[in-house]
């Protein structure tokens, strides 16, 4: 079997979908599968993806949205992922994604609706937590920690007790790389 390689683009502000990025290359090089991992907000142009066999964005949620450079990459890539052969995954961070009766909301809201605005249909998807970084070396401004404070946690009971914490699952995540995978087989 000839070697599968796979294009990783994913937008992040806090990074937490960055990490999640390095993790899921992680996996699929220990499984014999080549991973390139592509930060949007430093390389957004691709002719084609006929060099990958599978495919896989990863956003951050911010008020709900997906990263500027996420969006314009999906809206100027639409057609090239819509005519895509081989697997096609797409996951978002959000804090909600972490409390259980958020979860399938955030999923559908954050990644099939949208894409289905770009005219794309998508079967592999996962939305995963995020990170709130309330300290010194964050990476959220004053403004968006107030509005973390205020809005995020509070009043949705999100389980933060420290000026940082990690709502990603990091079994989920695996899960999720090793699904992908498994789609090579199917
Ligand atoms: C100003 C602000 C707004 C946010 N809005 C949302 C939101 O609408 N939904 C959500 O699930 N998480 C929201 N979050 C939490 C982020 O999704 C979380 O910080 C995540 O880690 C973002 O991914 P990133 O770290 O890759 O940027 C918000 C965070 C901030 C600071």
């Amino acid at each position: 079997m000839t070697e599968k390689k796979v294009l990783i683009v994913y937008g992040s502000r806090f990074g937490a979908t960055e990490g999640v990025a390095v993790k899921i290359a992680e996996i699929f090089r220990d499984n014999n599968v080549l991973a390139e991992v592509v930060d949007l907000n430093e390389k957004s142009n691709f002719d084609n993806f006929d060099d990958y066999n599978g495919l896989i964005i990863g956003s951050s949620i911010k008020i709900g949205q997906w990263t500027r450079h996420v969006k314009n990459f999906v809206r100027n890539m639409r057609l090239e992922i819509q005519k895509f052969a081989g697997p096609f995954g797409f996951y978002v961070c959000s804090a909600y994604a972490a409390l259980d009766e958020q979860y399938a909301k955030v999923k559908e809201e954050y990644i099939p609706d949208k894409l289905t605005e770009f005219g794309i249909s998508i079967a592999y998807y996962d939305a995963f937590g995020g990170i709130i970084d309330f300290s010194e070396s964050s990476r959220m401004g004053w403004l968006e920690k107030k509005i973390m404070k205020l809005a995020g946690t509070q009043a949705t009971g999100l389980p933060v007790e420290s000026d940082y914490t990690d709502l990603r699952d990091w079994d989920q995540i695996e899960q999720f790389a090793l699904g992908f995978l498994d789609l090579f087989k199917a």
